[in-house]
């Protein structure tokens, strides 16, 4: 079914994350509480622009005088450090994972750009591609504790558990997608992935934890395949439980951004892909803009510099400010 040329979300078959790792337990996510905001900015596929979103985002906010650390939380493949020209460093989050270091703060060395630090990914070391669960937990509370204004994590792709408890550790999550088929199907994957992993880890009860262990496997049921349909089932099993469910899981609101659009039709699929989840899985994705294709972008990563100061007055860096600002705004 295609809802002005953007594909609608597929309901059925293979569960939305991958089966890589045995461990299922979720992890605690994110409340509002005062301190460092943590921005968590993922997206199903490879490649389509999550480290640039992040360097650049991270910069912006720096800009605007606020003390911003970007970490790549990209456990399998960092790379956040060249887009923000900074040099690989030994000191990584590879001295926290394997307890050489116990403070992320000594871990963050400064940028370029005033206010703005950098903790580099585990870059050469595999093992932290995995991490244990224990170890997951313990850099998800550290990065909480922060003492920043804005910590933005740069997420690897896919959707594997620990991909999807980095996203929902944040106070702000936002998604980035290309105008392609492909593209939004990883996206829709990635929020029905994200959206039953959080509600995995609100509730207890054993009857909806059944239900959501149905969803979760993948499912020919129509009754549990998208969160719409599930909270209806859940409410006519244990309707007041249903209703609490419902209203908690309102603050799963990720942000949207279309990247890399290329003509007027390419601009208006955010609004319809927001619409889409809406209507089909029941979540409130919030379409906040999108960054045109541009050739400074390739242009900048060559130079290992970041396009927004390269080319400080351009377009796309006008673009990507008046993202920020509707960020912030929401
Ligand atoms: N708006 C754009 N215009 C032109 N090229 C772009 C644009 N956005 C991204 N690119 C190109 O896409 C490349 C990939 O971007 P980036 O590394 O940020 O993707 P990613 O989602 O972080 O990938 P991965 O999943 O591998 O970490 C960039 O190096 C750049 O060359
Ligand atoms: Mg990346």
């Amino acid at each position: 079914m295609m809802l002005k040329g953007v594909p609608a979300p597929r309901l059925g078959g293979e569960p939305p994350w991958s089966r890589e790792r045995p461990d299922a337990r979720p992890a605690p996510t994110a409340h509002i509480r005062p301190g460092a905001r943590i921005w968590a900015i993922g997206g199903g596929k490879g490649g389509v622009g999550k480290s640039l979103l992040t360097a650049n985002v991270g910069i912006t906010l720096a800009q605007m005088g606020s003390r911003v650390c970007v970490i790549d939380a990209d456990l399998g493949g960092a790379n956040l450090h060249t887009c923000l020209g900074v040099a690989q460093t030994d000191v990584t989050l590879d001295h926290f994972v394997s307890r050489r270091s116990e403070t992320l703060e000594e871990l963050a060395v400064p940028t370029s750009v005033p206010n703005l630090s950098l903790i580099s990914g585990a870059g050469h070391m595999l093992g932290a591609a995995n991490p244990k669960y224990q170890t997951k937990m313990r850099l998800i509370r550290k990065i909480r504790s922060m003492d920043f204004d804005h910590v933005l994590l740069d997420l690897g792709a896919g959707t594997g558990f620990d991909t999807l408890d980095f996203f929902l550790s944040g106070d702000l999550g936002v998604l980035i997608c290309l105008p392609e088929p492909t593209s939004i199907d990883n996206l829709y994957r990635f929020v029905k992935a994200a959206f039953f992993r959080r509600l995995q880890e609100l509730e207890q009860t054993h009857q909806v934890r059944e239900l959501l262990g149905v969803a979760m496997a993948g499912t020919t049921d129509a009754t549990v395949q998208s969160p719409r349909a599930l909270f209806e089932r859940i409410k006519r099993l244990e309707p007041e439980r249903g209703a609490q469910l419902h209203e908690a899981m309102r603050q799963f609101a990720p942000r949207l951004v279309v990247n890399q659009v290329r003509n007027g039709a390419d601009a208006g699929i955010g609004q319809q892909v927001a619409l889409a989840a809406r209507n089909y899985f029941g979540c409130d994705v919030q379409s906040v803009g999108y960054l045109q294709y541009d050739d400074s972008v390739w242009r900048a990563v060559r130079k290992r510099r970041a396009f927004l100061l390269e080319y400080p007055v351009s377009t796309i860096a006008g673009a990507l400010r008046s993202i920020v600002s509707k960020i912030l705004a929401t």
